[in-house]
């Protein structure tokens, strides 16, 4: 390398957060993600925040606290929670880096996919999908759909990540299989707990099943045991409170991705805790 010449960096690091749940989990997210994407270098952050209002969808408030501050989430995704909160039909109108599951009825507002600057250097197209199976009725094949958007996107876009937010592992599975070597990550969301399966595919996809969640370390899911226990117990509908405060967990993903490629070259699960 000459005097003077700057090294080039190809390689860049991305934290990809599990769903937030509730204010417990929004809070435990401002404080860990900073640090996070200090000590590994990342250079963006994609976060699902399906759960972030109360533990059901998103609102604008929400919004608010999660994009607030620089350095901290740059992409919201979401789920099958996405209208849970009756004013987010209205507000994802002007949400610029909020996603809805891009195989929702295309009368649905927002948008499932978009292309993002990275400060740090390139474009990346970030896409949120939906799974059909036990998950709620009227969602368009994310099979088609994917194939779809990758037709559409611009050429130059080599480095994509995929929010798949599913229930069933073969359909993650078959969807990271399907996608491999033809995106950057899939990243499953949506049953809040971080599998052990973080893998780069044979063709340079970077995969997990589920990334996991930011939500309270003693709980189901994010809500309340006696809540969630008592529930399967006797069977009897009840309110199923979220864990708020106590030891909130976080679990992400950091993937390693060749700008120039799209080709990942690295997942590095990652889980801490914190007091809120
Ligand atoms: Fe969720
Ligand atoms: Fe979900």
């Amino acid at each position: 390398m000459f005097q003077g010449e700057k090294k080039r960096v190809t390689v860049m690091n991305l934290l990809f957060v599990g769903d937030i749940v509730g204010k417990g989990g929004r809070k435990a997210a401002k404080t860990l993600v900073p640090e996070i994407r200090r000590k590994y270098n990342c250079s963006f952050c994609i976060a699902n925040g399906e759960n972030s209002a109360g533990g059901s969808g998103i609102n604008e408030k929400c919004i608010n606290d999660l994009l607030g501050s620089d350095g901290y989430i740059d992409v919201i995704t979401l789920g099958d929670h996405v209208w849970a909160q009756k004013s987010f039909a209205q507000e994802i109108k002007s949400q610029k880096n909020v996603l809805r599951p891009a195989n929702l009825n295309p009368k649905q507002p927002g948008y499932g996919y978009k292309i993002f600057r990275v400060p740090a250097g390139g474009e990346i197209a970030v896409i949120n999908l939906l799974g059909t199976i036990y998950m709620k009725d009227g969602i368009w094949c994310p099979f088609e759909e994917i194939t779809g958007i990758l037709n559409r996107l611009p050429s130059r876009i080599k480095c994509i990540f995929v929010d798949f937010h599913a229930e069933a592992t073969s359909e993650k599975i078959a969807m990271g299989r399907l996608l491999d070597g033809k995106v950057t990550a899939v990243l499953g969301t949506h049953t809040h707990v971080q599998t052990a399966d973080a893998v780069i595919l044979p063709g340079g996809t970077a995969y997990i099943t589920d990334a996991g969640m930011v939500g309270a370390d003693f709980s189901i899911l994010g809500r309340s045991v006696e809540d969630v226990v008592s529930k399967f117990t006797d069977g009897m509908p009840r309110r199923l409170n979220v864990v708020e405060k106590g030891i909130i967990r976080l679990d992400a993903v950091v993937v390693s991705y060749n700008i120039k490629t799209g080709r990942a070259e690295k997942i590095q699960p990652v889980s801490c805790k914190i007091q809120v």
